[in-house]
């Protein structure tokens, strides 16, 4: 079968967009319609539609909306025929798709050799910790920490032996030079001329990249250092950056976590190799690391292409708490949650101390909001400064109007009031409630860039921001859709417009070809297309009830008169401010009018 018109066609007809979209976003019944939390935008309450009837995916958060095949392609990064292809093969059928309109099937890497040098390093290191006799007293060292034969396995753990160069004695004869000096694995002595290994008597935890190769190594110190005139070592020491290993954007685990993370839709972020080893032990694979630099704008970008949902488990010393509030900075595109660890231990003591299960336990539910890290991490250590408690109510506040919950909103006041000697619920609550005044004024005047730069933490989901205008005017629409009568009605009043642009549009559309069907959308702008689904989109009653028309043009026109005032106070103080008296004085009058107009 070849990819044409009725081929789609017939692709469309069998395939039911709910199934292929409920394979990846998780999706619940709402009246005709599913709804779920949208895959292309970060949002903590759904607002991405699939109408299961009319076979499209619409989201009002973020505006996107498509057919099946639309989705496939932005979902997977994928054409338009590779989409209809993996739904052609869904169906049984099979489709030729004219090569040029297939992605570039992968090559063989240009970096061959270093994947391999690197998979025979790690072999050569697992069979030094399990066959050696100094490897018998390192497995000892690892037994004592909780890390059984199973864990040596699952993470590849080995041992480098304390010898100066057996892994190159061993890896020089199969390898080129180039390979060798390229590999990290290696330091070239310049007094002696001969290569040394990196990694000399610690053991070792290979590290992989996110499709499982071994990219690299990390290596702990487990015996007192033997000869003491050596500089105290680091604790651990990782393969320098290489062709294919830069440790800003690699983390530790990623290749196992992320099919975890395809369903749990969440990660663990952890400081250590021991940590996310001890997640293990207690059940949670979801887990990566940073390997042993701070969390890194790659780093995080690297975690976007598998979730939108973070927990960050740093250790609970002052360090991770301050690791915590940086990261919390880079993180600002996630939905953020914090576990708390008690008494300045890393999951991994923590585990030592506990079982496997409190652990777990400890992980999956002792978790606390960004808010509520925040409201500790910041709180002013000195209650006597009355100023500093000030800002910190403020911060708490603009911190506060961000939770879309109202409930968890209150919680937090009060919590905030519980924390602050001299302030009470009400004076909390109002320095939220003059911030909810402020969220408002910056929607409707987009331009004041100072607020907003203290408000790029977490943004406000686009539709809560749809003003009530639009919405009455959405409303409307949807019921000149549904209802020929009304749509009649109003084509017929020569003074109707709607105040909207994308509203007019369709209107006008619909008037001229007497119905709105996909191939008319099709050649819309997408603003106009989403402007149209979110009209469909509109919960209303079946039934038009009465008096719901006039109280709709009630309501726009009144929501128009006081638009008009804004913009007459706008004047007002523009024209003052630039000492123009005869221009305020007749700004004023108009406003005067206007008001008296709306009583
Ligand atoms: N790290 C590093 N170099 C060091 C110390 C730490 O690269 N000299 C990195 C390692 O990736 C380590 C992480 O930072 O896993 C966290 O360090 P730390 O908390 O000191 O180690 P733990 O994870 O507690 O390791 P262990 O339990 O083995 O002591
Ligand atoms: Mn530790």
């Amino acid at each position: 079968m070849y990819l044409n018109k009725e081929t789609i066609a017939d692709i469309k007809q069998s395939t039911n967009i709910v199934d292929i979209i409920g394979e990846v976003v998780s999706l619940t019944k709402s009246g005709r319609n599913y709804l779920g939390l949208c895959p292309f935008h970060k949002e903590k309450t759904p607002s991405f539609n699939v109408l299961e009837d009319k076979q499209f995916y619409h989201c009002f958060g973020c505006g996107r909306s498509g057919d099946v095949f639309k989705f496939l392609e932005d979902y997977r990064q994928i054409t338009f025929a590779e989409s209809a292809s993996v739904l052609a093969e869904r169906l049984g059928m099979s489709l030729q798709v004219p090569s040029n309109q297939l992605a570039q099937v992968r090559q063989e890497s240009p970096h061959q050799k270093l994947f391999e040098i690197n998979q025979d390093a790690e072999r050569f290191y697992q069979a030094v910790l399990k066959t050696t006799k100094i490897g018998e007293l390192a497995r000892q060292y690892l037994y004592s920490r909780g890390i059984t034969d199973e864990v040596i396995e699952e993470f590849h753990i080995g041992l480098a032996p304390a010898e100066p160069d057996y892994l190159y004695q061993s890896l020089s004869k199969k390898f080129d030079e180039t390979t060798v000096m390229n590999s990290g694995l290696f330091n070239l002595s310049e007094r002696s001329n001969r290569f040394y290994d990196a990694f000399q008597n610690r053991i070792i935890f290979p590290l992989r990249d996110e499709n499982g190769r071994v990219i690299g190594f990390s290596g702990r110190i487990w015996q007192e250092s033997v000869s003491d005139d050596q500089q105290p070592q680091a604790k651990y020491k990782n393969t320098r950056a290489t062709a294919i290993f830069n440790k800003s954007y690699e983390l530790y685990h990623l290749d196992k976590a992320k099919a975890v993370m395809a369903k749990t839709h969440e990660v663990y972020l952890m400081e250590g190799f021991m940590d996310v080893i001890a997640a293990h032990r207690a059940g949670i694979d979801n887990a990566v690391a940073s390997m042993g630099t701070a969390l890194t704008p790659e780093h995080v970008n690297h975690l976007k292409k598998f979730t939108k949902k973070v927990i960050v488990t740093y250790d609970g010393d002052k360090a991770g708490q301050n690791a915590i509030a940086k990261s919390l900075e880079l993180l600002g595109d996630f939905t953020v949650d914090i576990v708390r660890l008690p008494e300045q231990m890393d999951p991994d003591e923590y585990l030592q101390k506990n079982s496997p299960e409190e652990l777990e336990k400890l992980l999956r539910q002792s978790r606390i909001s960004q808010v509520e890290f925040l409201m500790h991490y910041l709180l002013p250590e000195n209650s006597d400064n009355l100023q500093a408690e000030i800002d910190y109510v403020d911060r708490m506040a603009a911190l506060i109007v961000q939770t879309p919950s109202i409930t968890a909103q209150n919680s937090y006041i009060t919590k905030v009031a519980d924390l602050l000697p001299d302030f009470d619920y009400f004076q909390v609550e109002q320095a939220v409630n003059n911030q909810r005044l402020l969220v408002r004024g910056q929607m409707s005047q987009a331009a004041n860039q100072t607020q907003a730069a203290q408000t790029v933490m977490v943004e406000l989901p686009v539709s809560k921001q749809v003003s009530a205008l639009r919405r009455a005017e959405n409303q409307l629409f949807h019921r000149m859709l549904n209802h020929a009568y009304v749509f009649n009605d109003y084509r017929m009043r020569s003074d109707f417009h709607f105040e909207t642009a994308e509203l007019q549009t369709l209107f006008e559309l619909l008037n001229q070809e007497g119905e709105l069907d996909s191939f008319i959308l099709s050649g819309l702008d997408n603003d106009v297309q989403s402007a149209y689904y979110a009209v469909l989109e509109e919960r209303l009653p079946e039934e038009v009830t009465d008096g719901e028309l006039q109280e709709l043009d009630r309501q726009i026109s009144r929501l128009l008169a006081q638009q008009e005032i804004r913009k007459q106070g706008k004047r007002v103080r523009e024209t003052t401010s630039l000492g123009d008296q005869d221009g305020a004085l007749l700004a004023l009058e108009a406003l005067i009018a206007q008001k008296r107009n709306l009583e």
